[in-house]
């Protein structure tokens, strides 16, 4: 029988709800056509869809990340606002499309506050730099009678719209983004652009790009380089990956101890130059981009011939084992919640995303959905030491892992535990136990399953249900001990409401 053991003094850290972020780049069908379809029957006034908004809040999105990725590197942030009538369109480089402008910085920002989101914004590093990251500061924030901050009144807009999160560019360590620069060239920029911005507002919180991917041959060097640039002039540094499934589920099921390491890694890192520096400050994560995403199908694609308006790009359908992979990855991101203070699952809608639309259908589900839903739901408070006595299964790319993977988090507002648990082994059950200590166990509010015989199940919108968690409460209790079934390739949520013990 596998173990898991909580205490009710190990805590790690208070949960940053900002962890449950989400990300809307102006690439394929994520803006037009999915928050943004003016026209559509789902649509408000403002062209934004409502029911993707209803199901943007179904899953507990805190934060959208906004414009790119890899167009913000070739984006006039100029482009996008004012008369909507003479707004240019122009090459997206990055993805070899028309933007045709109709949606900018007002737009988001009037879509962010609908849907009751915190927005964070990023500035173009690649193709621009100091300047232009001032100039769209001023008009973001500014209450001032000065020029930018003008404009936007001009535009109807009188409140400064006091965005307190800026990324410092897109994945400057990728030779694939406009205007990449090593990580001296990048680390000097980006602090010249921090220093500047905090001469406007000293409060911001200031993200600078670490690596695209812990694969990068850079991948440590340029996190040392970039940040002894500019230790003192930022809060957060970012980690971006994506993880796929390559032929070997095994795996790929147990693909989050890859971002266990490269959390611990960029957190090393991080505290070395702060040593070197005999820094006060502590540098936190923003994992600004994170998920499943069937990369490499991607990339054998030939580039298209043709310059067109929002076209279908990267929607990967998921399947019940990226859901599962989803879930675990959202464990190793709540473990760290004492250095994780951001993380966006990329992207929202559509493109490579939990939420799917079509023009004329309802949105719709995707499996990925329900783990995130359901831990940002459920998530609350603080995280605790999940101790895991359990067997070892054994991988071809990741070596021997822990065959079951566990966070547990507790509300004390509410007296509730929530204890997240993956079994990845492909082939057996597990009988686990859950022995709290400091905790006298209530009742189970709520369990979760997420699981099929089929692992290559997905939904769609002629069948968007699919695939979708069951609510059964097969588990049992004694006064401080759970028992519960794990299947084999499952996720799992439990609830409990508790009372502390003196
Ligand atoms: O999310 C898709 C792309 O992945 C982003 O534009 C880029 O930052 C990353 O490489």
């Amino acid at each position: 029988m596998a173990k898991l053991f909580i205490d009710s003094g190990l805590q790690i850290s208070e949960i940053d709800r900002r962890i449950f972020g989400s990300f809307t780049e102006h690439m394929g069908r994520c803006i037009y056509g999915g928050i943004y379809e003016p026209g559509s029957p789902f649509a408000d006034e403002d062209g934004f869809r409502l029911d993707v908004i209803e199901l943007i809040r179904e899953l507990g999105i805190t934060i959208v990340r906004y414009p790119g990725g890899n167009f913000l590197s070739g984006y006039d942030w100029k482009d996008g606002v004012g008369d909507k009538s003479a707004r240019p369109s122009r090459l997206d480089l990055a993805w070899h499309s028309l933007e045709t402008n109709q949606f900018g910085l007002d737009e988001f920002m009037k879509w962010a506050d609908t849907c009751g989101i915190e927005p964070m914004m990023a500035v173009n590093v690649g193709s621009a730099g100091l300047k232009e990251a001032l100039e769209l500061l001023e008009y973001t924030n500014v209450d001032a009678a000065s020029k930018w901050a003008q404009y936007r009144v001009a535009n109807g807009h009188r409140d400064p719209y006091g965005v307190s999160v800026w990324c410092l560019g897109n994945e400057m360590d990728g030779p694939w983004q406009l205007g990449h620069m090593d990580a001296k060239d990048y680390g000097k920029k980006a602090g010249d652009i921090a220093r500047g911005m905090r001469q406007i507002d000293d409060s911001l919180e200031l993200v600078i790009c670490g690596s695209s991917s812990r694969s990068m041959p850079t991948f440590g060097s340029w996190e040392e380089t970039v940040l002894d640039h500019a230790y003192e002039l930022v809060d957060h540094i970012s980690l971006h990956t994506y993880y796929e499934d390559h032929g070997d589920l095994q795996s790929f099921l147990a693909c989050a101890v890859d971002l266990d390491h490269f959390i611990n890694e960029v957190c090393d890192i991080a505290d070395a130059v702060k040593a070197k520096h005999k820094s006060e400050k502590t540098i936190t994560l923003s994992l600004d981009e994170w998920n499943v995403w069937r990369l490499s199908e991607f990339q054998a694609l030939a580039r298209p011939q043709t310059w067109e308006v929002a076209p279908k790009l990267i929607e990967d359908e998921y399947t019940v084992a990226d859901a599962l992979v989803v879930g675990n990855l959202l464990i190793s991101i709540l473990r760290r919640s004492d250095r994780v203070k951001m993380a966006c699952l990329a992207q929202l809608v559509n493109v490579i995303a939990p939420i799917r639309t079509d023009p004329d259908k309802e949105a719709w589900r995707q499996t990925t959905f329900f783990p995130f839903a359901y831990t940002a739901k459920l998530a609350r408070g603080t995280t605790l030491v999940t101790r895991i006595d359990c067997d070892s299964i054994q991988t071809t790319k990741f070596g021997e892992v822990n065959s079951i993977d566990a966070i547990t988090t507790f509300d004390k507002e509410t007296s509730q535990l929530a204890i997240f648990v993956i079994n990845r082994s492909l082939s057996s059950s597990e009988a686990l136990s859950i022995e709290l200590s400091g905790f006298t166990i209530i009742d189970i509010v709520e369990q979760v399953t997420l699981t099929d015989t089929d692992l290559t199940k997905t939904n769609s919108y002629s069948n968007s249900q699919a695939v979708a968690p069951t609510l059964k409460k097969t588990a049992t209790f004694s006064e401080n001990i759970v028992t519960l079934t794990l299947p084999p390739a499952s996720w799992q949520v439990i609830s409990l409401s508790v009372r502390e013990n003196k």
